[in-house]
């Protein structure tokens, strides 16, 4: 197995330009199933998921190149509304293609994704909403059997929690509704913007994305569909921890500030500066960071649970106690036993609260990643760790960092992929 060998205790200085965001990608790529024609997708980031995502794509009958960032896809041939498990299983995200099928054909049938290792992942909220729209959905033998034997119908939907992937599930299936779609307590997350930008070309008419209320009047008019994907926001606060953990100064080019503003404040309270140029951050780490006294993740503009680990693995070496509460996912904290390996003091509460004890080093060790964002915090902990640290599992990276070790080596770490 692949895995990271990370020599630390080496102060950052270099410059990176910023990937486009997975989590906006996905589902836009779901978004072109929906559509009979072609959707040129710019910015689109080379991941473990997006290929997953391309794979469902082609399993239905469309036909889709990459061409360096830019990956086209023809859904003109699109024939078929099933995924299979084994497809389902390489990524629980790709439930949200459920909405773009019964656009598309009115019916769709896969396997529930499943729990990951963040949490169980429960489906609820889609499939609540999605019957709601008229949507049929049979359960059975570990298969979701949907279809809308009369259209898709627009109602009012209000959400019982703001989740994103429903969210994006009710916009995607909206497209293929008769009448106007309002959804109540949406997702605010900037990748729902994104989503609404792109059905927007495609001719569907959205007000409020990016605002807790959303109207949809869908409509797929468009056959050549052209759009860049945003910055990855979270791959950003993946930098700024590295540089805050390891010392030192770094600029990361293609950021979206307004993106990044629900992070700054914890990266200004623990001493870090911070200066936007455009679309340029000029970022630049104390020696040591201050603790930051309480840190809750909530849904956006709230602290990001994506930045959740790789802010822990920062905290750990910065002076004073600082408090997480993991308020998103249900067991989000398995990076912690690896920091506490590299010399971290954490105690976690009930999973959902951990109190971080600041310590003036970290050590080199052997740690294992078990979701993406906790990989991404042990890489972030070893480049401020003395000597040389291993991390295993790596693929969890990924799946949602294009080349973290090319990037991170941008930067001015030591770091190599064996
Ligand atoms: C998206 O997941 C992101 N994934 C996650 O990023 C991100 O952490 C999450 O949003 C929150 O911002 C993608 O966009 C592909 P949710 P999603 O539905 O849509 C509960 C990463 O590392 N819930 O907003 O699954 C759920 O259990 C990944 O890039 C229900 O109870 O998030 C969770 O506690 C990890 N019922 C909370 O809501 C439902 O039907 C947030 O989930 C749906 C969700």
């Amino acid at each position: 197995m692949k895995k990271l060998v990370i020599n630390g205790g080496i102060a950052l200085n270099g410059s990176v330009g910023l990937q486009g965001s997975k989590n906006s990608s996905l589902p836009i790529l779901a978004a072109a199933a929906a559509v009979n024609g072609i959707s040129i997708i710019h910015n689109c980031p080379d991941l473990s998921d997006v290929s997953a995502a391309i794979k469902i794509l082609e399993h239905i009958g469309c036909r889709v190149k990459r061409e360096g960032g830019t990956v086209i896809v023809d859904a003109t041939g699109a024939c078929r509304c099933d995924i299979s498990e084994t497809l389902m299983r390489e990524m629980r995200s790709s439930i949200v293609f459920l909405g773009a099928l019964l656009a598309r054909f009115g019916k769709a049938s896969m396997t529930p994704p499943g729990g990951c290792e963040i949490g169980l992942r429960p489906i609820d909220l889609h499939l609540s909403s999605l019957r709601s729209m008229g949507v049929e959905i049979l359960e059975k033998g570990g298969i979701l059997d949907c279809s809308a034997a009369n259209r898709i119908k627009g109602c009012n939907i209000s959400l019982a929690f703001p989740s994103v992937g429903a969210t994006e599930n009710i916009m995607l299936a909206s497209l293929g509704a008769d009448g106007e779609t309002v959804i109540t307590n949406a997702a605010r997350e900037p990748e729902i913007k994104d989503l609404a930008d792109f059905l927007i070309k495609c001719g569907a008419r959205i007000s409020g994305a990016g605002q807790s209320v959303i109207r949809i009047e869908g409509r797929c008019s468009a056959n050549i569909i052209e759009h860049t994907v945003i910055p990855d926001r979270i791959v950003a606060s993946t930098f700024m921890a590295a540089a805050a953990c390891a010392g030192g100064k770094i600029s990361v080019k293609n950021v979206n500030r307004e993106h990044l503003i629900p992070v700054v404040h914890a990266f200004e309270v623990s001493g870090c500066e911070m200066e936007f140029k455009a679309d340029e951050l000029i970022f630049e780490a104390p020696e040591r960071i201050r603790r930051v006294r309480y840190i809750r993740t909530m849904p956006y503009p709230g602290f990001p649970t994506d930045s959740q680990a790789v802010v822990m693995a920062m905290l750990t070496k910065s002076r004073g106690t600082s408090i997480i509460n993991e308020n998103i996912f249900e067991n989000r904290f398995r990076h912690v036993p690896e920091l506490i390996k590299m010399g971290a003091d954490i105690r976690v509460e009930n999973n959902s609260v951990a109190v971080i004890e600041g310590v003036n080093r970290l050590h080199a060790a052997r740690v294992t990643a078990c979701d993406l964002r906790g990989g991404c915090a042990l890489a972030v902990a070893a480049l401020g760790a003395e000597g040389i640290t291993f991390v295993d599992g790596i693929h969890h990276i990924d799946r949602g960092c294009e080349s973290i070790e090319k990037d991170l080596a941008l930067l001015g770490a030591d770091i190599k992929r064996v």
